[in-house]
């Protein structure tokens, strides 16, 4: 079967004002907390993000007995059955989602005497799970691995678990909000600590809905034998989908775009300082603050110069370092030197390899290291066919830099884009004029 390409041109200017669809982590968290709910009362998610990633976890929630009901595609209507979950009678196929797979897994892990089994996509299948498995398995969980080295399938027999103090060595939100999830269903309080601050959602989302929690610095408590409250929850536009076009615009003189609606969660914001940083002229400004800040960024279209970007700023702008080493590259002068970024290597697939290839490809210089790379501002950019290694961030960041090559840019398999961005191609086109 032949799978499905996209192609990019130059693009003069980067116009007009766009919304981007709802913020992926928060989606995922709003079914997971919505479904854990006590059953009898309903709840509304509005601006949820209906992409593969996210409806994995909705068909998730409800395998569990959750009910939940889309009336459009960005509307869940859930009653949760996190006092009553039943065992999942099919195999929990998580699709290409790390945040699935591991979120899900700490709420399996608590269930007492349920069997489950969580399995995913090829990808997702060779990504690391013994970072939630080891610490779950010290909370007393029984989980193995049909996997080579502790990956997917995995077999779940849900157990009483007891919370533990796990200080953990990776800033990683996957791995706190598993813990934290567990917690949930645990004895006891849990304590998880991180290095640097990951986005901070799963903190935001607990405190919204009540649950015993506390946040201090970097170092999360949940007291075990509580649900979540069922309150109505909006799911703002996602900043890293945003960042593609925000670079596009900021790298493109005479160009202007503004966003709207989207999540300025300062967590996830470190994109708007590093444009920042390499001369952008970038202004946001925050209209609504319930759970989770958002409001409007607006780009005037400049040009750019390298910057550094490194140490505790990295989770930060975990997802968007693809576009910013497009970034690098667009810019007119410097050098963008991306550093401990290891964990680039094991996300949708090896990021420092994908970029360095495609990068290459194009005609741009770049330094690849074992956490991160170094990239020359090119003067010039040649089309080329380049991978998308299945991996949707890949695939954008490569069709930005089309929208400033000579000749024209082909980016192969670019169905993985709907796991976070659908409408892409109809956001290219309204923003650039090119036709699908
Ligand atoms: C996510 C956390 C990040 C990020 C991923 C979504 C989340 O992963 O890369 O796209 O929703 O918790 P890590 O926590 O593994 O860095």
């Amino acid at each position: 079967m032949s799978k499905k390409v996209l192609k990019v041109r130059k693009s003069q200017t980067i116009e007009g004002t766009i919304k981007v669809p709802g913020d992926k982590s928060i989606s995922h968290r709003a079914a997971m907390l919505l479904g854990m709910a006590p059953s009898g009362l309903i709840s509304t998610v509005t601006g949820f993000l209906p992409s593969e990633d996210c409806l994995q976890t909705m068909r998730a929630m409800q395998s569990l007995g959750a009910s939940i009901q889309r009336p459009d595609s960005t509307t869940l209507v859930i009653e949760g059955a996190g006092e009553k979950f039943t065992e999942p009678k099919k195999v929990i196929d998580c699709g290409n989602s790390g945040t699935s797979m591991r979120l899900i897994l700490g709420i399996l892990a608590g269930q007492n005497q349920m069997k489950s089994k969580l399995t995913g996509d090829e990808s997702l299948c060779r990504r690391p799970m013994n970072r939630v498995v080891n610490p779950l398995t010290l909370m007393g969980a029984k989980i193995s691995a049909e996997g080579k080295n502790g990956c997917a399938p995995l077999e779940v027999t849900g157990t009483k678990l007891k919370g533990i103090v796990y200080n953990s060595t990776v800033a990683s939100a996957q791995i706190k909000s598993c813990l934290l999830l567990a917690g949930i269903f645990a004895e006891g309080k849990t304590v998880v600590t991180e290095p640097e601050k990951s986005r901070d959602h799963t903190e935001r989302i607990f405190n919204y809905l009540e649950l015993p929690f506390t946040a201090d610095r970097l170092k999360y408590t949940i007291s075990g034998g509580h649900l979540p409250k069922p309150k109505d929850l909006r799911v703002p536009g996602d900043i890293s989908s945003a960042a593609f076009w925000l670079v596009a615009a900021a790298a493109r003189p005479g160009s202007f775009l503004r966003i709207e609606n989207v999540g300025l969660n300062p967590t996830r914001t470190g994109i708007l300082n590093f444009l920042l940083r390499m001369g952008a002229k970038i202004r946001e400004n925050v209209d609504e603050d319930e759970y989770e800040p958002s409001g409007y960024i607006e780009v005037q279209g400049g040009g750019l110069r390298g910057t550094v970007i490194e140490g505790a700023d990295i989770p930060n702008v975990i997802d968007e370092l693809p576009i910013l080493a497009v970034a690098g590259a667009l810019a007119s002068e410097g050098v963008t030197v991306i550093r401990d970024a290891k964990e680039l290597r094991v996300k949708e697939t090896d990021r420092i390899a994908a970029m360095a290839e495609n990068l290459r490809a194009i005609g741009v210089e770049v330094e690849d290291y074992e956490d991160g790379l170094a990239i020359r501002a090119a003067n010039k950019i040649v089309g080329a066919r380049v991978k998308s290694f299945g991996d949707h961030r890949i695939a954008m960041a490569m069709a930005i830099a089309g929208l400033f090559c000579e000749g024209e840019m082909i980016i192969e398999d670019v169905d993985c884009i709907q796991t976070s961005y659908p409408g892409f191609a109809e956001d290219l086109e309204k923003l650039t004029g090119q036709g699908r």
